[in-house]
């Protein structure tokens, strides 16, 4: 399925996923609104620069206003990239080492985001007979790992809303999956070592790290094929959830 002619709304896409995300579904014809709460002029020029569309809209994905006055503006979205999400920065993530300031931020942001944005989305999809969406949930959702309480349990709750909005929207011919990537090589990772790299490298069967591109790739499948796919979260993480304990 093409692209052409359709508006995608992409959340984060001033860098990592986000940006690679925007890209991609530019080059597949979408004219693309390139949302984050940072600047993403940046992202719009180099989609532009390639012979796309896009343009900039300024929102933080845990306002309800920033989302209605967003989807207002564009008057269709047909696509909805949910990728925007943050990791605690502002505590330790262990579940007794957490603070309440902690994990309100980064629930608030990495699960109350997605529902805002689904919710605003969706009513247009049904007046308009269908579209897609696609969250960005994490392994984390998936597996125990270390220091990640506050964020396993936002990704988790992603890969459940995801679930059930599927199966609240099926009817209205929107579908709606979530892609559980593993370690990704973007700025989220931070001033990591090239040890702790090389580290979280060696957990993915395939052995790197993955690239932002290859969860941009799953995105556009979901839109542009996947036409017997909902409700899914699906990993793309070199391999990581099917590696044994030795
Ligand atoms: N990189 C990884 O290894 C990895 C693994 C699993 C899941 N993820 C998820 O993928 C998504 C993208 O991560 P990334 O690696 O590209 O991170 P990143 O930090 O490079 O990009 C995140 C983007 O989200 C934006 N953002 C943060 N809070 C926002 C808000 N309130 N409103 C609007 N925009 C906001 C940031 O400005 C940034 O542009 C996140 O949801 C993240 O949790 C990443």
């Amino acid at each position: 399925m093409s692209l052409e002619n359709t508006t995608a709304l992409v959340t984060g896409a001033t860098q990592g996923i986000g940006r690679a995300t925007a890209e991609r579904l530019a080059a597949d014809g979408a004219h693309v609104a390139c949302a984050d709460i940072q600047d993403t002029a940046d992202t719009v020029k180099a989609i532009e620069e390639a012979g796309g569309s896009a343009e900039v809209i300024a929102l933080d994905i845990r306002s309800a206003g920033d989302w209605s006055a967003a989807v207002e503006h564009l008057g269709r979205v047909d696509y909805l990239a949910n990728v925007a999400g943050v990791v605690n920065m502002i505590s330790e993530d262990s579940v007794v080492g957490l603070t309440e300031e902690a994990w309100d931020h980064v629930l608030g942001t990495d699960l109350k985001g997605p529902w805002l944005g689904m919710r605003a989305v969706i009513p247009g999809m049904i007046t308009r007979g269908g579209g897609r969406i696609v969250n960005i949930s994490s392994l984390a959702a998936l597996r125990g790992l270390p220091n990640l309480a506050s964020y396993s349990a936002a990704k988790g709750g992603v890969a459940a809303l995801t679930r059930q909005a599927a199966f609240e929207y099926a009817e209205h011919n929107i579908l709606i999956n979530a892609i559980a990537p593993g370690t990704i090589d973007t700025p989220i990772l931070g001033d990591i070592t090239p040890e702790m790299k090389q580290a979280n490298a060696n957990s993915h069967l395939i052995r790197r790290l993955g690239r932002a591109a290859e969860i941009a790739s799953m995105v556009a499948y979901f839109f542009r094929e996947g036409s017997f796919l909902t409700g899914l979260t699906y990993p793309v993480d070199g391999g990581w959830s099917a590696k044994g304990n030795f």
